[in-house]
């Protein structure tokens, strides 16, 4: 299958990490993109936090002031789900809930027009269910992006029960047209990095409860002698706690309560406490400006 031509519009509901992330992808591949979310101001501070990241790379030589007005100008923040009605593709990047998603495609569906292809950035959840009450389930398939989406090259393609195989292959190669690295999956719990990723954070975290050492000697020793970009640490604050958490309470719940995959009560205290990581200032590591930062 060939990849969505660069005239398609592409809708992303949702503008947090993930969904600017997925929106400025689309917007430098070439396409028109419009950008919903229910908070407000939030598509204009996606945009604007976009600009800012390519204005970086202005500052270092690496693009030029023109490329970045034109990625800006294909990016429209919009006000309500029927702008959606033009696009060819709907990304959805919102909170890790099955329920709200299931609502959010249920309504797209009614809006958007027959060819249009529905994706979910979902970290974890099925795909089969979230397409499930859809007149054309087959059109809906998990486009799953990773941390910051406009760096990471890996794509999960997920297929669902209904998935239409054309519908992943033009996913597939839509992704690989923007530069990424899709590998096709199918909906399991968590798919596969996810799932695979779980021990290490569940790990991490039995450790710091055990007291072996704290959060900053882990992360230090996981990427100096483990050889991880990441610790689990530093890496559970990128992602975000309230994500994070979701993630491992639907793998666990999907896997009948695995104790492989119990979610932690340290992490659930730092939800409960709204210390998300970076988005929220504070984590394990405190992000807010004069912090101390840690020692290893
Ligand atoms: P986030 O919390 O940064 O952003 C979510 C945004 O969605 C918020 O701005 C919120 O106002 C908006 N929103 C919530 N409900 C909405 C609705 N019904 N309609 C429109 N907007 C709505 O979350 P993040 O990190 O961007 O995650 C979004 C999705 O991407 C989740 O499903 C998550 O599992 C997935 N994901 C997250 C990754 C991460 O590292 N944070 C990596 C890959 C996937």
């Amino acid at each position: 299958m060939p990849a969505l031509d660069t005239s398609i519009v592409v809708g992303v509901v949702g503008a947090g990490a993930m969904g600017a992330g997925i929106a400025q992808v689309a917007a430098q591949a070439g396409h028109p993109v419009r950008l919903y979310d229910t908070r407000d101001g939030a598509a204009e501070a996606g945009i604007a936090g976009i600009r800012k990241q390519l204005e970086k790379r202005v500052a270092k030589g690496k693009l030029t002031q023109e490329a970045v007005e034109a990625v800006i100008e294909r990016l429209a923040p919009v006000t309500g789900l029927d702008d959606f009605a033009g696009c060819g593709l709907v990304v959805e990047a919102i909170v890790e809930k099955l329920e709200v998603k299931r609502e959010l495609f249920g309504r797209l569906e009614a809006i958007c027009g027959e060819a249009a292809i529905l994706a979910s950035n979902t970290s974890s959840l099925s795909i089969t269910s979230i397409a499930a009450n859809l007149e054309r389930p087959e059109r809906l398939a998990g486009l799953h992006f990773f941390n910051p989406a406009p760096v990471m090259k890996l794509v999960e393609i997920v297929s669902g029960l209904a998935t239409e195989p054309t519908v992943a292959e033009t996913l597939y190669a839509t992704a690989a047209a923007w530069g990424k690295t899709p590998v096709h999956a199918s909906s399991t719990p968590g798919f596969i990095v996810n799932r695979v990723a779980r021990p290490f954070y569940a790990e991490g975290l039995r450790l710091l409860q055990e007291g072996a050492a704290d959060a900053a000697t882990l992360d230090a020793l996981l990427r100096q002698a483990g050889g991880f970009r990441m610790g689990p640490f530093e890496l559970m604050d990128l992602i975000g706690h309230d994500v994070n958490y979701a993630v491992t309470r639907s793998v666990f719940d999907a896997y009948y309560g695995d104790t492989r995959f119990e979610p932690s009560l340290v992490q659930l205290a730092l939800v409960e406490a709204g210390r998300l990581g970076r988005k929220s200032g504070q984590g394990f590591y405190d992000y807010r400006e004069g912090a101390e930062k840690p020692v290893p």
